[in-house]
């Protein structure tokens, strides 16, 4: 698929997968996508870890019941950060942006691979859904589970939300907005 189809063609898929396992092939590649991604001061703040084993999985399950990628994947990856990054790094610290980075290249190597995923963020801060993971995976005190990324096949067309056109949200030389 080319790049800029893969861009327009990623969404937010929160629907079953098919039944099916990810060849390790592919769960190399998108992580190496997510590798390549820049960071601040090239620190490569972000890790990764592939959980595509079926006890893992299901214990990451038990703690996300009612998220249905999560509940019928094979594969899904974990990006860790630093849980207080400014004390390792100083300020400015760039853990945040060094992660997104790392996700948005992962969620368009996903999508020209002909899978779908979807940006699990917002949902691991509550009810110790970080934390829980990061026991599962034996992740240190110090680092944090800060993005989830199913991996699957769609089972259905999931909504693909519109985007602002152009002219609203950019313009050449001028801010033209309100
Ligand atoms: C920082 C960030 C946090 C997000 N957290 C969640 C989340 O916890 N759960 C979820 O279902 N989607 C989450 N999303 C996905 C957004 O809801 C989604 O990208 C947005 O609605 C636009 O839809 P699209 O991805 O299909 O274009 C997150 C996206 C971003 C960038």
């Amino acid at each position: 698929m080319d790049l800029f189809e893969a861009i327009k063609n990623r969404y937010s898929y929160r629907g079953e997968y098919k039944e099916i396992e990810i060849p390790i092939k592919h769960l190399k590649q998108v992580v190496e996508a997510g590798l390549q991604a820049p960071s601040g001061s090239n620190k490569q703040t972000t890790s990764f870890v592939i959980v595509n084993d079926e006890i893992i999985l299901n214990k990451i399950r038990e703690v996300l019941p009612k998220v249905k990628p999560i509940q019928t994947t094979s594969a899904i990856i974990l990006c860790i950060m630093d849980k207080n990054p400014e004390q390792i790094h100083g300020n400015p610290h760039y853990e945040i942006e060094d992660c997104s980075a790392a996700t948005e290249n992962m969620l368009i190597a996903i999508t020209a691979l002909g899978y779908a995923s979807v940006w699990l963020d917002g949902i691991l801060r509550s009810d110790q859904i970080a934390e829980n993971l990061g026991e599962i995976i034996n992740l240190p005190k110090t680092k944090t589970v800060r993005i989830v990324l199913p991996i699957g096949i769609p089972t259905i067309d999931g909504p693909r939300p519109d985007k602002l056109p152009f002219d609203q949200r950019a313009w050449f030389n001028q801010y033209n907005g309100e």
